[in-house]
């Protein structure tokens, strides 16, 4: 898919106020400072479309940016920041849940996994939190630039048998690198196949 615009719309912690449209909308999530605003401007060809930190904690709101006027990216605030107040944390976590619950023009959430760690159960426990909901996830290996080939597909097939010991199959997956572009074209491929459905 070619991205000929992309804008940013509204900022908000509040699902109610989300954009009041039937686009499809694609959400990416996953813990703090794992690249998910990174991997939006990636997608869209755009430096700082969506705001990058490498403090973890950069996105607090839930950020709407509408691509080529006919869908939506969605950068989330991560889970797991450890140092954000147990208040705050809450706060978070409810507005993540509701967006999950409530966005029935949510199509997919991207649950970014960083390709260097191994499998943690705070992203294991969201996917099958996502799982019981029936809420559609893809998952989407990160910083794949960080990595030698070897340790890389090591650590894919490492999630894979960990994934398998829950699902019944591993969901569909990407490996992605912001820095020079791997998957890009895979991942805009398969949005571009969920709003043609
Ligand atoms: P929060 O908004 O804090 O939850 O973080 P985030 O998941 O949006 O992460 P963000 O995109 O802000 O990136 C965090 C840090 O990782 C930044 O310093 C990025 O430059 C770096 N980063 C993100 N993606 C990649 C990547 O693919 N490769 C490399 N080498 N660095 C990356
Ligand atoms: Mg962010």
């Amino acid at each position: 898919m070619i991205i000929k615009s992309s804008e940013f719309v509204v900022s908000n912690s509040d699902v109610a106020k989300c954009p009041n449209s039937k686009l499809p909308e694609y959400a990416f999530i996953g813990r703090s400072n794992v690249g998910k605003s990174s991997l939006i401007n990636m997608l869209t060809a755009r430096k700082s479309l969506a705001k990058t930190s490498g403090r973890p904690g950069k996105t607090q709101l839930i950020n709407h940016f509408l691509i080529n006027k006919d869908w939506h990216l969605v950068d989330l605030p991560g889970y797991g920041y450890a140092r954000v107040s147990k208040s705050i944390k809450k706060t978070f976590q409810k507005f993540i849940t509701q967006y999950f619950e409530q966005r029935e023009q949510m199509l997919c959430a991207f649950v970014l996994i960083d390709s260097r760690h191994n499998p943690q159960p705070i992203d294991l426990e969201f996917m099958q939190w996502l799982g019981e909901h029936g809420i559609p996830f893809c998952i989407i290996f990160t910083k794949a630039d960080k990595l030698k080939p070897n340790a890389l597909t090591r650590n894919v097939e490492e999630y894979k048998e960990k994934m398998l010991e829950i699902w019944e199959e591993m969901p569909v997956h990407f490996i992605t690198s912001s820095t020079n572009d791997l998957g890009r074209d895979e991942v805009l491929k398969y949005i571009e196949d969920l709003n043609n459905q």
